[in-house]
C-alpha cells in the first residue's frame, strides 16, 4: 500500500458504560490482551504506524501509555459525543498539523478487536475496485440486535442506501439481517465535505458516523457494503458477556494455534491460554491449566490440571504436577514440580530439580538435580546443585527490616525441619542434623547441630501415675 494514500483511524474515545466498569472500554482485554492492541496490530499490517490514528478521550492518558510502544499517532476527542465526532477531530487535527489528508481513510472500531489483517485488505481492494465513497464492512449474525443494519436497495448487489441505528429502526426493519461492524473505508475527501453537516437528532444525541452513508448517498455518491468472512471477527465488545464471547472466541483460536504445531491440550475449552503463549510440539496440557502472560514452555513437558502459570519459562521435558502456582520463573529441563507447589517472582529452577507439594520459593535459584520434595519456604536463597533439602525447612530471611540471604554449597544435605537463619553460607558438601536452628556459617564438609541435647527419664510417666493416685 502507497503510504500516503491510506491511513487508518481508530476510534477508541468511548467510555463503555455498557461494561459498568471503571476502566476504559478499549482496555478490557481478551486473550490476556487490551482490545486496542489487537486492532493496532491488524492495523499495522495495512500501513505503518506513523499513518495510524488513534482517537482517545476516556481516560485518555490510561490508554496512551498502554499502547504508546507501538508508535502510533494520537488524536484527543476531549468529549465523546459520537463516532461522527470522533472523526470530526481527526479532521480538526489534519488541519491544525497541515498534514496533508491521504487520500483513503480506513476506519477502525476499538471495540472490534477480531478483526483480520486479510479483512481490512478486503474492505481496501472492494473500496478501490468499486470506486467507492464509502465501503461498509458488514456481517449476518444470528441476532443483530443492539448493531446498526445496513439497507441495500437491492441485496444482491453491493449499493447500500443508508446505515440506520437499532434505536431509529422502524417496524419493518427490525429484522433487517445485515450489520454494520463499525469498519469502513473512506474517501477522505468525500467523508471530511460532509462531516460537518451531521447533527445530533437521534436516540443518543450523538453524531453518528453512520448518518454519512445516507448523506453521501444523496449526494449521488458511490456506497457499498461488503461482507465478512466470519461473524466473530466483526463482532463488538459492548458488554461483558460480549467480552466473554470474544475471550472464548480467542482462546480457543490460540489452543487450535499450539495443536496444529504439535501441542496436545485435553479439552481445550476447560483451558485459558493467552495469545502470546508460546509451547513446543509433544507437550502435554491437561484440562484446567491457565498459561497467561508471556508463558514459553518447551517440547515432550506435562502440565497437569489446576496448574495456573503467569509469565514463566519452562524447559523441555518438564513435569508440573496438579495443582501449581508460578510466577515470573523459570524451570530448566527435565524438572519436576508439584503438586501443589508455589514458585513465586524471580525462582530459578535448575535443570532436573524437584521442586513437591507445598515448597514455596521466592528470589531463589535451585541448582542442578537438587531437591526440596516437602513443606519447605525457600527465599533469596542460591543453593547449589545436588542439594537435598528436608521437609520443612524454613530460610529465616526476613529480621522484620530487612531481607536476607542464604547460600548452600552443593552436594549439602539439609535435615528436616531446619531453620537457616539469613544471612547465612552453607558449606558445600556439610550436613545439618535435623531440627537444627542454624544461626553460624557451616564450613564446607562440617555436620552442623542447632538443636538441645535430649534427655530421657526413664520411668516417669508410671512415677506420676502413682503420685496422681496418693493424691
Ligand atoms: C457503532 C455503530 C453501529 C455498529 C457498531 C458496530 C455508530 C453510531 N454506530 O455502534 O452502527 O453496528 O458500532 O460495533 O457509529 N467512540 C469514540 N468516540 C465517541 C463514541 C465512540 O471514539 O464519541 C468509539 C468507541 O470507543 C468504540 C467505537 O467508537 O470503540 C464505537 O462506539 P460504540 O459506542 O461502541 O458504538 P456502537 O453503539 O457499538
Ligand atoms: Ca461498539
Amino acid at each position: 500500500m502507497v503510504s500516503n494514500e491510506f491511513a487508518i483511524a481508530i476510534m477508541a474515545a468511548g467510555k463503555g458504560t455498557r461494561l459498568k466498569s471503571k476502566h476504559p472500554k478499549v482496555l478490557h482485554e481478551i486473550g490476556g490482551r487490551a482490545l486496542l492492541l489487537y486492532v493496532i496490530a491488524a492495523a499495522e499490517t495495512a500501513v505503518t504506524p506513523d499513518h495510524i490514528y488513534c482517537i482517545i478521550g476516556h481516560e485518555s492518558e490510561r490508554v496512551k501509555v498502554a499502547v504508546a510502544a507501538t508508535g502510533v499517532q494520537f488524536v484527543l476527542q476531549p468529549e465523546q459525543r459520537g463516532t461522527g465526532h470522533a472523526i470530526q477531530m481527526l479532521k480538526a487535527d489534519f488541519e491544525r498539523s497541515g498534514t496533508p489528508l491521504p487520500k483513503h481513510l480506513l476506519v477502525l472500531s476499538g471495540d472490534v478487536p477480531l478483526i483480520r489483517p486479510e479483512t481490512i485488505a478486503t474492505v481496501r481492494d472492494t473500496h478501490l475496485r468499486e470506486r467507492a465513497a464509502m465501503t461498509i464492512l458488514t456481517a449476518v449474525p444470528t441476532d443483530p440486535t443492539g448493531y446498526g443494519r445496513v439497507l441495500r436497495a437491492n441485496p444482491k448487489k453491493p449499493e447500500v442506501t443508508a446505515i440506520v441505528e437499532q434505536k431509529s429502526l422502524t417496524p419493518d426493519q427490525l429484522s433487517a439481517p445485515e450489520i454494520n461492524s463499525g469498519i469502513y473505508c473512506f474517501e477522505t475527501q468525500a467523508l471530511f465535505s460532509k462531516l460537518d453537516a451531521l447533527n445530533t437528532n437521534n436516540a443518543h444525541g450523538e453524531f453518528y458516523l453512520t448518518d454519512i452513508a445516507a448523506m453521501l448517498v444523496a449526494e449521488g455518491k458511490r456506497v457499498v457494503a461488503v461482507k465478512a468472512h466470519s461473524v466473530d471477527e466483526v463482532l463488538g465488545a459492548n458488554t461483558i458477556a460480549e467480552m466473554m464471547h470474544l475471550d472464548a472466541a480467542m482462546r480457543l483460536a490460540t489452543a487450535r494455534r499450539l495443536m496444529d504445531s504439535g501441542v496436545t491440550i485435553f479439552r481445550p475449552e476447560t483451558c485459558v491460554i493467552d495469545s502470546a503463549v508460546t509451547i513446543g510440539p509433544d507437550t502435554v496440557i491437561e484440562p484446567y491449566v491457565q498459561l497467561l502472560g508471556a508463558t514459553q514452555i518447551g517440547s515432550d513437558s506435562r502440565i497437569r490440571s489446576y496448574s495456573v502459570i503467569q509469565n514463566c519459562t519452562i524447559g523441555n521435558n518438564v513435569t508440573v504436577l496438579n495443582g501449581c502456582v508460578f510466577d515470573d520463573s523459570d524451570i530448566a529441563d527435565n524438572a519436576i514440580l508439584g503438586p501443589y507447589s508455589r514458585l513465586r517472582p524471580e525462582s530459578h529452577i535448575g535443570e532436573g530439580a524437584h521442586i513437591g507439594n507445598f515448597v514455596e520459593t521466592k528470589k531463589t535459584t535451585i541448582g542442578k538435580g537438587s531437591k526440596a520434595s516437602h513443606l519447605s519456604y525457600l527465599g533469596d536463597a542460591i543453593i547449589g546443585a545436588g542439594v537435598n533439602i528436608g521437609a520443612g525447612t524454613i530460610t529465616c530471611n526476613y529480621d522484620g527490616v530487612h531481607k536476607h540471604r542464604t547460600t548452600i554449597g552443593d552436594g549439602a544435605f539439609i535435615g528436616s525441619d531446619s531453620n537457616l537463619v539469613a544471612p547465612i553460607n552453607i558449606g558445600a558438601g556439610s550436613y545439618i542434623a535435623a531440627g537444627s536452628s542454624i544461626t553460624e556459617d557451616v564450613p564446607d564438609g562440617a555436620l552442623a547441630l542447632g538443636r538441645s541435647r535430649q534427655t530421657n527419664k526413664p520411668g516417669w510417666v508410671a512415677a506420676r501415675k502413682a503420685a496422681k493416685q496418693k493424691a
